[in-house]
């Protein structure tokens, strides 16, 4: 049998034939293809065109850009919630699916309950929340005050939040899953330091979902933990393809070289994002964005096709180099 990281390699479908190059796909139908205009007055094709790739337990496809939502814990007032209705509305109509929110984020878990029951998109999304309690009890009370903060009955995704209490958490999460309330089940880190102890869990306990932190700065995750989950079988949540930022200010105003466009990359935010989710190992990235204009920009990156190993390589030199 051909290994799960090679099968999962071939796993994802761009809405087009995936042989096809970027030339022969621009010539053969971007013409035809149905258009979203974006708020920059850019148009990328429509959200049928969009880059999936499959969850390995399941198959199911998931777009590979996702929504981080660390900072929609904004309240109640309708002048901070506005821009983030508009983002999340955005998101939907671009084709996105996947939101990642935990009861860390101060309210953002209700804050997001209510703008997608106002939006009216819950059944179109793909919700994933965390646990962070250390005993079973207090899990499953966290998880049923998300299933009224997010205004949901289910989860498509329950994931243990920094690793903290998962002895305890994840068979709470298994009981809610074969009671149907949780389609799958995960844990979550964004720190070097806990990469041993990640490790650890996932060589332990059966996955169907890892989240971590993988950027052109932060790479370490490639040495080990991305090929242990493609082995696995696991699909992988990117956070952090921006350094929480930071990684805009260090490219600074610098231009994009001249090949990024051979993979489909217009913007810095593109070709970090198109870096992290062309790991053959990963699922999606779930770049925070409370932006209107950042969402646009960022799903660029599920357009046009993902650079080869090679191209990745290029990447990494060229932004060690600057
Ligand atoms: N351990 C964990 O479980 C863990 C840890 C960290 C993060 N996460 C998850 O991962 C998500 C992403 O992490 P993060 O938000 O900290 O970091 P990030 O995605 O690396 O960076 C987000 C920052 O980049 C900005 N940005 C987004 N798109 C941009 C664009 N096209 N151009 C310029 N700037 C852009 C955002 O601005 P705006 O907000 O202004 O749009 C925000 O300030 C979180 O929201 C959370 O859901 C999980």
């Amino acid at each position: 049998m051909q290994p799960l990281c090679q099968r999962r390699a071939h796993q994802y479908s761009a809405g087009h034939n995936d042989d096809m190059d970027r030339r022969e796909f621009t010539k053969a139908g971007m013409g035809a293809l149905s258009m979203a205009v974006l708020g920059n007055g850019n148009a990328v094709a429509g959200p049928e065109h969009i880059i999936r790739k499959a969850i390995p337990s399941s198959g199911e496809m998931v777009p590979v850009i996702g929504l981080g939502t660390n900072r929609y814990g904004v309240g109640e007032s309708e002048a901070s919630r506005a821009p983030l209705r508009a983002a999340l509305k955005r998101f939907h109509e671009l084709g996105g699916t996947l939101i990642d929110t935990a009861p860390q984020y101060r309210t953002s878990e209700s804050v997001l309950g209510d703008l997608i029951a106002e939006i009216g998109i819950r059944d179109n999304l793909f919700v994933a929340t965390k646990t962070d309690k250390s005993n079973a009890a207090d899990t499953a009370v966290q998880m049923q005050n998300s299933t009224q903060t997010l205004q949901t009955e289910s989860f498509d995704l329950m994931q243990v939040h920094n690793l903290r209490g998962w002895k305890t958490a994840l068979p709470v999460m298994r009981e809610w899953k074969q009671d149907g309330r949780v389609r799958y089940i995960g844990i979550t880190t964004s720190r070097v330091n806990q990469y041993k102890d990640f490790e650890a869990v996932m060589r332990e306990q059966e996955l169907d979902f890892i989240q971590i932190d993988f950027s052109l700065k932060q790479r370490e995750a490639a040495d080990r933990i991305l090929p242990l989950a493609a082995d696995q079988g696991v699909a992988v949540i990117i956070n952090r393809a921006f350094g929480g930022g930071r990684i805009f200010k260090a490219v600074g105003d610098k231009p994009l070289p001249d090949w990024a466009k051979d993979f489909d990359c217009h913007s810095w935010a593109q070709f970090l994002l198109k870096y992290a989710v062309g790991h053959p190992a990963a699922t999606l990235a779930i770049p925070g964005m409370t932006k209107l204009h950042h969402v646009d920009d960022n799903f660029g990156a599920a357009h046009g096709r993902l650079p080869s190993t090679e191209e990745r390589k290029h990447q990494e030199s060229f932004f060690d180099s600057l």
